[in-house]
């Protein structure tokens, strides 16, 4: 089954605690995600493989590490996805950036896609999908569909706020997927959001109603 990584850092939970509260607005929002996202980083990348690089230091020889394997993909699910981005980049910056545009169908709740724009080689990149709403799952566990069906294997899944419905979901449908988010909250609403959440993430993103 994948595994569930929370990422609750202090640094994170106080980053998130703002995020969450309804007085905060778009530029603060924008920042504490791109924030918390590079913290994040840190724990999706973790076990990234190395490999032995023959350098010299000002004083000798050695042998030091280096980043192996397989390059990075990182793919956003539009639009809230898109405050991920920026984070990852600073600390991948030669990953390529593949996009995934889903909406939730306002009565069935259910993911309807209009946009997809992958690298061609998706399937020989360790592919991060970003997007800080795990709510119902659907439209995680339909991106990630998606990229399986482009060829990808390797996938992680990076979110802020997880629902425990939304984890069950990804976890039956891509078992070899691991998520990682900053905080399991406690359930979905009548209207499928999340609760205690922190609202509509992309409008919040991006000051929209
Ligand atoms: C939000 C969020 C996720 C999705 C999560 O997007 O960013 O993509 O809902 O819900 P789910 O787990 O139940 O599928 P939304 O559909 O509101 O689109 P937006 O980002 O363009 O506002
Ligand atoms: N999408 C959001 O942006 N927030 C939620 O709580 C659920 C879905």
């Amino acid at each position: 089954m994948g595994e569930l990584h929370i990422v609750n850092h202090p640094l994170i939970q106080h980053k998130l605690t703002i995020m969450r509260d309804k007085r905060t607005g778009p530029k603060d929002f924008r920042e504490l995600l791109e924030e918390i996202t590079v913290l994040m980083g840190y724990e999706v990348t973790r076990d990234f493989p190395l490999d032995d690089y023959e350098i010299e230091t000002p004083m000798q020889k050695m042998v030091a590490k280096r980043i192996a394997g397989k390059k990075v993909a990182v793919v956003p699910i539009l639009r809230a996805g898109l405050g991920m981005v920026d984070g990852l980049l600073s600390l991948l910056p030669v990953a390529k950036v593949g996009h995934i545009g889903l909406y939730r169908d306002p009565v069935t709740h259910k993911p309807v896609v209009y946009y997809c724009k992958l690298p061609l080689d998706i399937d020989k990149r360790t592919v991060i999908v970003c997007d800080p709403m795990l709510a119902t799952g659907g439209s995680s566990s339909d991106a990630i569909t998606m990229l399986k069906n482009k060829g990808a294997t390797d996938i992680r899944l990076l979110c802020l706020v997880a629902a425990p419905e939304g984890v069950k979901k990804l976890q039956e449908d891509h078992p070899d997927v691991d998520i990682y988010t900053a905080s399991l909250d406690e359930r979905l609403n009548e209207n499928c959001y999340i609760l205690p959440g922190l609202g509509d993430a992309g409008d919040r993103l991006f000051g929209t109603k």
